[in-house]
């Protein structure tokens, strides 16, 4: 009971709500509860609702791997903006920018706040949403000095221009529809403007442009870097077409994570691909390139820890579900990486696993996950599982429906369940028994 009242008092100083992020969690504590792996946390907590985790070795390691190989072209620069929607969390944004991400990809008001909140006019934001209110735009231009916008339209051109009273400062970005066949998430059917109908659009932004860019998203996850350069050498066609000079490439986001059954090439193939095919396209060597990764930035830094509450058969019923932290378990259908931990003092876990599916805590039968997810037969009401690949497009997207949005949020040191960045480890490794 005592023990239970002290590692309670620790956990009040050391736990950060989500509503009330704070960036150091470990202030308060002394070494003895210095917690730094899921599964300590696990034993000491016996948390009763969905606990996020986030690990920023990780997020550091993925943003210095962005930062040291997207720049390797042959044009004068190269930039990387980080997609906010993907992860807004303070704690993600803050190791992000420690880690040398000072570009920013905002699609709403609120995010342009948020990121000059924290980083005021140390960051840069590009607001690389094709269809913003006049508010948003007036708001971002005349108070956040944002001067970057996407665009697909005549009509969203207009708007720009009256908006900011026909500014002559404007980076204008054509989004081009692109391929989105290899991607896990179809992001072309909503915004973009078809290659072969764009000629016009692209001549006409150019007139009013300070610097002309077009970018386009390849789709979410995306498993094919061939994708990329079908897409440079759209851009490649429209601009040439046009007759106009191209100012910005924005390839946009799509790079992908590491999931069960969605293995993708290494992350320096996706770099090679796009670097060639810029080669290809011949664009000026003052043309600059950026990237807006989401997802391959901060999906392995974060997993959620959810119990389980009933098992039925292969179902488990867990106590977060896709209205809360697993939404593209559901619908999507993505399978992500699970680990079951079983408090100590309980039989062990089988070794033997087995497939399980997922319900969620709510009333909905939507609200269900098929899997197939591989834990040990054995596992039952009470144990924990550790899903891992949720430090994108989790937190961003859960809801407070049927009330199941209690969570907390810690920081850890171990390493993410699988990782897309070994590849760097191992050279560094290689590196430093050279020395
Ligand atoms: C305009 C834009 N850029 C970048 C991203 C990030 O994409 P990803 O997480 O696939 O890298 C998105 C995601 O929806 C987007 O809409």
């Amino acid at each position: 009971m005592e023990q239970q009242q002290e590692y309670d008092r620790a956990v009040s100083g050391k736990i950060h709500y989500l509503n009330f992020p704070q960036r150091k969690i470990y202030e308060t504590l002394d070494d003895k509860f210095h917690l730094n792996s899921v599964e300590r946390e696990v034993f000491t907590l016996k948390p009763s609702v969905p606990v996020y985790f986030i690990r920023p070795a990780s997020i550091k390691r993925a943003a210095q791997f962005f930062l040291e190989n997207f720049r390797s072209f042959k044009h004068e620069s190269s930039d990387v903006l980080y997609s906010v929607k993907s992860n807004p969390d303070v704690a993600v944004l803050k190791h992000l920018f420690d880690s040398g991400i000072k570009h920013f990809d905002v699609a709403s008001l609120a995010e342009v706040k948020l990121i000059n909140e924290l980083f005021g006019n140390e960051a840069k934001m590009y607001f690389m949403h094709p269809i913003k209110s006049r508010e948003a735009i007036f708001e971002a231009y005349f108070n956040h000095d944002i001067r970057d916008f996407s665009l697909d339209s005549f009509d969203e051109l207009k708007k720009i221009l009256e908006v900011t009273n026909n500014a002559r400062d404007l980076g204008l970005h054509l989004r081009l529809a692109v391929s989105n066949s290899n991607a896990a998430i179809k992001l072309s059917g909503k915004f973009g403007a078809l290659p072969s109908k764009s000629v016009a659009l692209a001549r006409k932004i150019r007139s009013h442009a300070a610097r002309f860019g077009i970018c386009f998203h390849v789709g979410s996850q995306c498993m094919d870097p061939l994708e990329y350069r079908s897409a440079i050498l759209a851009t490649k066609n429209v601009v040439e077409k046009a007759g106009i000079k191209l100012d910005v490439l924005d390839v946009g986001g799509g790079f992908p994570s590491f999931y069960p059954g969605m293995a993708p090439i290494a992350l320096r193939s996706y770099f090679e691909e796009i670097s060639d095919a810029v080669v290809q396209a011949n664009f000026d060597s003052d043309c600059k390139i950026w990237c807006e990764p989401g997802r391959a930035l901060v999906a392995e830094s974060g997993s959620l820890l959810v119990r389980v509450e009933g098992k039925k058969n292969s179902m488990l019923y867990l106590n977060d579900g896709t209205y809360g932290g697993l939404f593209d378990a559901g619908f999507p259908g993505f399978v992500y990486p699970v680990r079951a931990i079983r408090i100590k003092g309980r039989t062990p876990l089988s070794a033997n696993t087995t497939s399980f599916g997922f319900y969620g805590p709510t009333c909905d039968s939507l609200d269900s996950m098929k899997g197939p997810f591989l834990l040990p037969e054995n596992i039952s009401e009470g144990d924990y599982i550790e899903v891992g690949q949720l430090g994108a497009y989790s937190r961003s997207i859960r809801t407070d429906f049927n009330g199941f949005n209690k969570n907390l949020q810690i920081e850890v040191s171990d390493e993410p369940l699988v990782s897309m960045y070994q590849e760097v480890e191992e050279e560094q490794a290689v590196a430093i028994c050279q020395k």
